[in-house]
């Protein structure tokens, strides 16, 4: 197909009505030239294609479907592969259903607990975000439809979410809210991007030049179209001139009327809107050329996957005494709605009309368990009664197993949390069944972290996220041993709300929400502050143990420009099969910029037989050492020295190596009579041309015979002293601080203009 003839045959008007969607969930078809309709559907982790009746926020019922587990869940697998899969399957189910666009996936970064869309997101961490992004996209795209990657950008909470302003400086977006957008673009080339509801920076992103052309386009290499999210659209022209193809859903024809009237106006180049159209119909075809309606859907064969990936999301918080797994000849108690009716995906537009769940109860079937209700969901409320039949189901089996975590009405789309409890009576509820019976387990189910006042009475905890509707039997494959867990914390469970670094600022003050937190998200902030957390970034049990060793780095020293392979050993040193998941931490040793200790630059994960040993091998490049500099606007590596660690968990790491890195980028400076010494010396040129001209002030306040020299001072100490007075002095001090000339005003003048024109 020639998109571009195709283009050029369509009026004005068509190209202006291409713009916008025919309904909530069509494209629109220009039947004159023969161009059809393709529809898109929600995403991210299952289909949710509503029928013609249908409206976004899913009053409506649509089509059943399989949910797989949630993202917060996914990303806890560490196992971009096993997503892979999973988007393969959500392909061939798109296929089959004719749908040219899952909306999906959505990398938003956890910023905070209290988001009432953490479930949907993948972590607090933008390069575990990324990887699992990047792989889904690459499994629903091998099946010829496309995916969204949303919500584009700094979408962090649902607090005003159509109007806020999420206002961050450059460094914070580049290192913490773009990543996961910019590997996904460049490693797996997402068909379309949905740009989300809120500012940045003042600017709605829907008509965000910046952000939907120069970055996304120019820099990253978006090749696709951009669309809008459901709404999303405030002035369409200007969106269209910023790089916003499509307008979901449709407005009505009233913002393609304004798309008209500004060409005609000559407020907006009609070969914006042709591109716009390009792009729009280049996905369409791709899609039409590709569709194979024929492709089978096997609901029950993706149930059956979607309980094997649940398992593997699943992420055994704490275990003592082995209590975990449990033996299928003792009895147990199943306490709490949840094991019946468990909770296994968030509200909002992510919402799957299943084919059927799985609870946990259900799956125990032949096993010794009694069941007791605990607490009432629909009422929030756990009645005496309920909490006097769960304690004595407790008190009657060798170990009680309580299904808790956050109803539905406490984390969804459109709202925010207002604080990180779990409901007062599950609470109550698990403290009553700890006290009758120290055999205590809690199975979790939410999307985002929970306060766990009762952490220290129970024996193990098990996190099930939203595991998708076969949760429950996942659940019992995991608490039984036949899957040993291997999910890690893709975010960090702090103690409780106020240790959250973006806790003062969250929310903001009417639309604006600063982000004055900066880079330091998650672990990157608990770390910085040695903080005390719940359960740290990247922990997971197992009901195995692994060893670390033999970490070798293939450098110790190397520039910018090249890259650096670090391998180790994984042993597993316990007595049943299990999988690891490798994680290595890169972190500046030291430098002048303000960074986080250690930072997420690779992970693997490894199955191994008992005794076995596995090399984990990690690539590294500029960009694993690199921050944002926003003098350069570019990726920098400050010379120095870099630490690598290599353990289970940002707070286990056994192994660590360093490596010496040289920068081979210079960045430009201006120097002046208020430049001060110490940054004058680190700069080489700088050094060697102005160094003469300073000796007297360096006689006076460096080492030698100046005149702050007392006769029995210890020389080393008087040379550091004078040494630190000296790297604050500014330029200027080397005349005002003397009375007989060194160098002149002047002299010093004409010397940084002939270094600032060589740096230029
Ligand atoms: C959500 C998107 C979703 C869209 C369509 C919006 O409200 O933010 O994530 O894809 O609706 O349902």
């Amino acid at each position: 197909m020639n998109i571009k003839e195709l283009v050029s045959q369509m009026t004005l008007e068509e190209k202006a009505g291409l713009c916008s969607g025919d309904d909530f969930w069509h494209t629109k078809a220009v039947e004159r030239l023969g161009i059809p309709r393709t529809m898109v559907s929600d995403g991210p982790h299952g289909l949710r294609k509503q029928d013609q009746k249908a409206d976004h926020l899913g009053v409506n019922d649509s089509i059943k479907a399989v949910c797989f587990p949630a993202a917060s869940a996914t990303a806890a697998s560490f196992d971009p592969d096993m997503i892979r899969e999973m988007g393969e399957a959500l392909g061939d189910s798109c296929q089959h259903e004719e749908l040219c666009v899952l909306l999906g996936p959505a990398v938003n970064i956890k910023r905070s607990p209290l988001c009432g869309r953490n479930f949907e997101y993948f972590s607090e961490d933008p390069y575990l975000a990324g990887k699992m992004a990047t792989a889904m996209i690459q499994g629903v795209q091998s099946r010829n439809v496309g995916t969204s990657i949303k919500h584009f950008a700094a979408n962090n909470q649902e607090h005003r979410r159509m109007s806020s302003s999420s206002d961050a400086d450059e460094r914070t977006l580049r290192e913490i809210y773009f990543p996961a957008f910019e590997m996904a673009v460049k490693e797996a080339q997402p068909w379309t991007v949905m740009c989300s509801y809120n500012r940045i920076n003042g600017v709605y992103a829907s008509e965000n030049p910046w952000l939907l052309t120069e970055v996304l386009r120019k820099e990253w290499g978006f090749k696709g179209y951009v669309m809008s999210d459901w709404g999303a659209v405030s002035d369409r022209a200007a969106g269209v001139a910023a790089g916003l193809d499509l307008e979901m859903p449709a407005s009505g024809g009233i913002n393609d009327a304004l798309i008209v009237k500004a060409v005609r106006e000559g407020k907006l180049d009609e070969k914006a809107v042709d591109l716009a159209c390009e792009r729009i119909l280049t996905i369409v075809y791709r899609y039409l050329e590709n569709a194979k309606p024929e492709t089978p859907w096997d609901l029950e064969a993706q149930h059956e996957q979607a309980a094997e990936i649940a398992a593997e999301c699943m992420v055994l918080l704490k275990n003592e005494d082995g209590i975990l797994p449990l033996k299928k000849e003792e009895p147990v108690a199943f306490i709490g709605e949840f094991a019946r009716v468990p909770r296994f995906q968030g509200g909002g537009s992510s919402h799957i009309n299943c084919v059927r769940v799985t609870g946990a109860l259900e799956a125990a079937e032949g096993l010794p368990v009694t069941y007791a209700r605990g607490y009432s969901v629909a009422e929030d409320a756990a009645t005496e009664e309920m909490i006097a039949e769960a304690v004595a189901a407790a008190k009657k089996a060798k170990t009680a197993v309580v299904f808790a975590g956050l109803p539905d009405s406490y984390e969804s789309e459109g709202y925010d949390r207002t604080h990180m409890r779990m409901p007062e009576c599950q609470n109550r509820l698990i403290e009553a069944v700890a006290e009758a019976n120290p055999n205590t387990v809690v199975v979790l189910h939410n999307g985002s972290p929970v306060e766990m006042p009762w952490i220290g009475k129970v024996k193990a905890v098990l996190e099930a996220y939203l595991g998708g509707q076969a949760v429950g039997r996942a659940e019992i494959r995991v608490l039984y041993g036949e899957v040993n867990p291997c999910g890690h914390l893709p975010e960090t469970f702090p103690l409780k709300l106020e240790d959250n670094p973006s806790f003062l600022f969250y929310g903001g003050e009417g639309n604006v929400t600063e982000y004055r937190e900066g880079v330091f998200v998650g672990y990157r902030y608990y770390d910085k502050k040695k903080m005390d957390v719940l359960f740290p970034f990247g922990h997971g049990l197992s009901y195995t143990t692994f060893a670390y060793s033999d970490l070798k780095l293939s450098a110790e020293s190397m520039k910018d420009t090249d890259s650096l392979t670090v391998t180790a050993k994984v042993t597993n040193t316990g007595s049943v099969r299990g999988k690891a998941v490798a994680q290595l931490y890169a972190g500046a040793a030291g430098g002048d910029v303000i960074r986080p200790v250690r930072e997420l630059k690779g992970f693997a994960k490894v199955m191994l037989e008992p005794g076995e040993s596995r090399e984990v091998r990690f690539t590294l490049d500029k960009r694993s050492f690199a921050y944002w500099n926003q003098k350069i606007h570019d990726w920098h590596v400050e010379t120095g020295a870099y630490t690598i660690e290599i353990g289970a968990s940002s707070r286990d790491l056994p192994l660590k190596g360093t490596v010496q890195i040289e920068s081979t980028v210079r960045i430009p400076q201006t120097w002046t009579l208020d430049s001060i010494f110490m940054d004058i010396m680190k700069d080489p040129a700088a050094r060697e041309a102005v160094l003469p001209m300073l000796e007297q002030t360096v006689k006076t306040f460096g080492p030698g015979e100046g005149e702050n020299r007392e006769p029995d001072d210890d020389p080393a100490v008087t040379e550091d002293m004078s040494m630190a007075m000296l790297n604050y002095m500014p330029l200027r001090g080397a005349f005002s601080f003397q009375q007989e000339a060194g160098a002149s005003r002047e002299e010093l003048l004409a010397l940084l203009e002939k270094l600032n024109a060589g740096t230029r």
